[in-house]
């Protein structure tokens, strides 16, 4: 978790690759959607056009979906999920059926200052949600992904106003579950302010001690 534009789809990009795990990322699955026309993307665009989010309900039952697959049976990296604390407690309800346990809570944090920084900044690639950045991570080509050769675009919800509203609504809705998972000592926090390689090693370092203390416990 993080707020818009800490870094949370880098990262989980890079995670991804290294623990070859399925990555479900909310932000990507609703944009697949809208893409889609799908009664999910139906239902979700205009709170996402706004920087609102969407339903509870509705994101619930697509991520409850997804780490009940059989392809999430040896773990799975949730990005943008949950946002609420109504999320969290349906996401603890349903390991809880699955007889399944969260690992850890990852904090990406960053001040608003900085993510306006980004957002303004960033291409998004329009197939597959590959992240770059016109000044910290520009690609190769201007305007083409380097990883699938798709467009790179300015996602609509990166717009001056919407981003405000988007950390508005992060601050009001998503950091109680700041608490909510502390109190439970399942989060960790990163500073996201770093460049994104050593974000990267941090992540990684507290991931190793995170096994280490699990095999300690077995
Ligand atoms: P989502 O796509 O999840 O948006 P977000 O949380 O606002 O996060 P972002 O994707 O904007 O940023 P990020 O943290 O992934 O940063 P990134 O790596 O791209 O959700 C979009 C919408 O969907 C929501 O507003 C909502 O409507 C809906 N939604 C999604 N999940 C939902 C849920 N659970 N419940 C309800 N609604 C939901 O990086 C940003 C930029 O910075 C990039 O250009 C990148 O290159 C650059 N950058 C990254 N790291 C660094 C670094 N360390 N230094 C410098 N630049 C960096």
């Amino acid at each position: 978790m993080g707020p818009p534009g800490s870094g949370k789809g880098t990262q989980g990009e890079r995670l991804q690759e290294e623990l070859r795990l399925p990555y479900y990322a909310t932000g990507d699955i609703l944009r697949a959607a809208v893409r889609d026309e799908t009664e999910l993307g139906r239902s979700a665009k205009e709170y996402m056009d706004r920087g609102d989010l969407v339903p509870d309900e509705v994101i619930v039952g697509a991520i409850g979906e997804r780490i009940d697959s059989s392809e999430a049976a040896d773990g799975f990296i949730l990005d943008g999920f949950p946002r609420t604390v109504p999320q969290a407690e349906a996401l603890d309800e349903k390991l809880t059926e699955l007889g399944r346990d969260l690992t850890a809570v990852l904090l990406i944090d960053a001040s608003d200052e900085e993510v306006v920084r980004r957002l303004g900044g960033r291409r998004t690639c329009v197939e597959n949600g590959h992240v770059f950045h016109v000044e910290f991570n520009p690609p190769a080509k201007e305007g083409v992904c380097d990883v699938d050769g798709s467009e790179l675009i300015v996602r609509d919800d990166d717009e001056p106003e919407v981003i405000r509203h988007r950390l508005e609504t992060y601050h009001e809705k998503t950091e109680p579950l700041i608490e909510f998972y502390d109190g439970r000592s399942l989060l960790r926090r990163i500073d996201g302010a770093a460049a994104p390689d050593a974000v990267a090693e941090e992540l990684r370092r507290m991931l190793a001690t995170l096994k280490l203390e699990a095999d300690e416990a077995i």
